[in-house]
């Protein structure tokens, strides 16, 4: 039933009526463990009960005011959102991409404002993936989601990952260097912690600001709180959305003083972003990330989960071949189709996410149990041996 949708997604013909943690349920009883969570949405898994009071008690007293008002939601998201980073302003917006274009405006205006006009370019990477507006589509660079959707800004710059192809195109014409710790979509591509820091001396050197783009591997999925903390750099701007709702939209603009400093009235607004309803969800999360323990949860669980996945691995080399990531962030590499993987494992009741580089990505809750992960073995060893030949 899907005649007055525009056909901008390939769907699987099947659609939840109840979550429970890490679990999903259709209407005809069928269950199906989500290790794919929304796209690294649901960092809570499904019905937490602390999110649906904190939403229940938003819409007993008010969802939504405009950003014309003081709305104290928001400001004690954006101090507890400070005071775990090396931040001191946030913008609230609605989306990741939202939160990516926002955030390559701020670095533009940033030296617009310090009198460097011609700092407009931003410096991207082969194989991201920044979103889908049209300025963070040629920020991609991907000809597969650019055709047919030009004119693109200019101003983009996408070069491979390395110190040599940055000292090359940095100029005293670049803006940013906006870079995925973790590449998602483009197949779980670690960026190594030694070109993170090069890409913060080189950026602090030519005076260019470092922006993280961590929509997808923020908000705890790594392990960490932030998805550069294991580098050891700090960057000028960092970019959230995904998980920080935990299913609830909502997008942020981390970034520090004088980054932030053009971003002055009337520079950029959003009607929705930073209502009370999203800003009290996102507190709670925050809080229930800290009082569960939930990034132990993922350090403790990953070397259990990646040792199990390299066990299967040995079993079903023919099928699929190696994993990478960091915490509750991991790529199969396949050998068969990732789709075929995706499509039978969603047959026996495990939800997977395929990526680019014929990768299997997978992206649970973090606070998924010991048990459930157990369950995953399980339900991938039987996906691999009931592939379609
Ligand atoms: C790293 C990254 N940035 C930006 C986006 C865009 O986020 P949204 O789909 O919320 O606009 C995504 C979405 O997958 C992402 O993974």
């Amino acid at each position: 039933m899907i005649e007055n949708l525009m056909d901008t997604y390939k769907r699987y013909p099947i659609s939840f009526s109840k979550g429970e943690g890490s679990w999903l349920y259709d209407s005809d009883g069928g269950k199906y463990l989500d290790f794919a969570a929304g796209i690294a949405v649901n960092v809570l898994g499904h019905g937490h009960p602390e999110i649906k009071k904190v939403m229940h008690e938003a819409i007993d007293n008010v969802w939504h005011v405009s950003n014309l008002y003081q709305i104290p939601e928001q400001q004690k998201l954006a101090k507890k959102l400070c005071d775990i980073s090396f931040a001191d302003k946030v913008f609230f917006c609605n989306s990741g991409a939202e939160a990516v274009e926002g955030a390559i405006k701020t670095s533009r205006k940033y030296h617009f404002e310090k009198g460097d006009k011609d700092r407009t370019e931003i410096i991207t990477f082969k194989n991201a993936f920044h979103g889908r507006t049209l300025a963070t589509l040629a920020a991609g660079a991907n000809p597969k989601h650019t055709e047919g959707f030009g004119p693109l800004p200019s101003g983009f710059v996408n070069i491979e990952l390395s110190q040599k192809q940055l000292e090359e195109k940095i100029s005293n014409k670049t803006a940013a260097v906006l870079i995925e710790p973790i590449q998602g979509e483009g197949g779980i591509r670690i960026t190594p912690k030694e070109d993170l820091q090069m890409i913060r001396d080189l950026t602090s050197k030519h005076g260019v600001l470092m922006i993280l783009d961590q929509v997808q591997c923020g908000l705890g999925r790594t392990g960490d709180f932030f998805s550069h903390e294991w580098a050891g750099v700090e960057p000028d701007i960092i970019t959230l959305a995904k998980g920080l709702g935990a299913g609830f939209p909502i997008g942020a603009i981390l970034a520090s003083t004088d980054a932030s400093s053009g971003m002055v009235h009337g520079s950029h607004g959003s009607t929705f972003g930073g209502n009370p309803l999203a800003c009290s969800v996102a507190l709670k999360v925050l809080e229930i990330i800290d009082e569960e323990k939930i990034l132990s949860n993922v350090k403790s669980l990953s070397e259990f989960l990646l040792a199990g996945i390299n066990d299967i691995i040995e079993n079903h080399k023919d099928k699929i071949t190696s994993v990478r990531g960091r915490g509750f962030m991991l790529g199969i590499k396949c050998e068969v189709e990732n789709t075929l993987i995706a499509e039978t494992a969603l047959n026996n009741g495990l939800l997977l996410v395929p990526a680019a580089d014929n990768i299997i990505r997978l992206l649970p809750p973090l606070n998924t149990e010991k048990k459930d992960i157990e369950e995953f073995f399980n339900l991938l060893n039987i996906t691999l041996e009931n592939l379609p030949r």
